[in-house]
């Protein structure tokens, strides 16, 4: 057994929405640090349900964890805020790729720099890196994020999650509706920023395949 602790912790949690709707019951998973983890499953079986619990994003879908435990870095995450989480290092890309389409590729990945206080000089450093990752990305940086690809707009959702240097990513089934060779190009940059970066992911799919590479 391990005796390093687990990066996140779900313990035999409940999930209600609308103080009605029961979602989610005992669902209990870990997360080791720096590994990535897949819920794997098919429609409404509940994987985003399950990642905004963690992100605890549920409340503002009227939905509630009412049983059991979530701890992330070995704190409990009842009662804390989306931004709380940011600021411990959890970011979520969410499900269907969300873009500003209204503005560059670039400067959609600078916005996820805005929640640290760094200088102009880090956050190009830290561009220069998000391209190093997604090439696609740096020779698209001036377009529109709105007029470009299906998956670059996956790309630019996961390198704006990544610009805030988070210690762990929720990633919302990032093959949704994209061409396989698309998806492994993504994928392959995930295991990447995984064992370069060091950092945790959590992925929800119902592409199992690929999910198990
Ligand atoms: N805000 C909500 N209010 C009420 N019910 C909801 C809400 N969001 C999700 N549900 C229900 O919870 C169940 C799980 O949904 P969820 O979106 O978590 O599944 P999923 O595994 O992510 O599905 P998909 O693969 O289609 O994204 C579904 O039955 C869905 O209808
Ligand atoms: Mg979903």
């Amino acid at each position: 057994m391990s005796t390093v602790a687990p990066i996140l912790a779900v313990k035999n949690i409940e999930v209600i929405y609308d103080h009605v709707i029961l979602v989610l019951r005992g669902v209990s998973f870990e997360v080791p640090q720096g590994k990535i983890v897949a819920l794997l499953g098919a429609n409404g079986a509940g994987k985003s349900t399950t990642l905004k619990s963690v992100s605890t994003l549920l409340a503002s879908e009227r939905g509630e964890v009412t049983k059991g435990s979530i701890e992330f870095r070995g704190k409990r995450t009842e009662g804390l805020a989306p931004g709380d989480m940011v600021g411990m290092g959890m970011v979520q890309v969410m499900e269907g790729r969300h873009c500003f389409g209204h503005l560059s590729v670039e400067d959609n990945l600078i916005t996820g720099a805005y929640a640290r206080p760094i200088s102009n000089a880090q956050v190009r450093e830290e561009l220069e890196k998000i391209y190093a990752y997604f090439p696609r990305l740096k020779t698209r940086r001036t377009s529109l994020a709105g007029y470009t690809s299906g998956g670059e707009q996956q790309m630019v959702a996961i390198g704006r999650a990544m610009m805030a240097k988070p210690s762990m990513l929720l990633l919302d089934e990032p093959s949704m509706g994209l061409a396989p060779q698309i998806v492994a190009e993504i994928f392959e940059i995930v295991r990447d920023l995984n064992q370069k970066e060091g950092v945790s992911i959590l992925l929800a799919e119902q592409n199992t395949n690929v999910a198990l590479k």
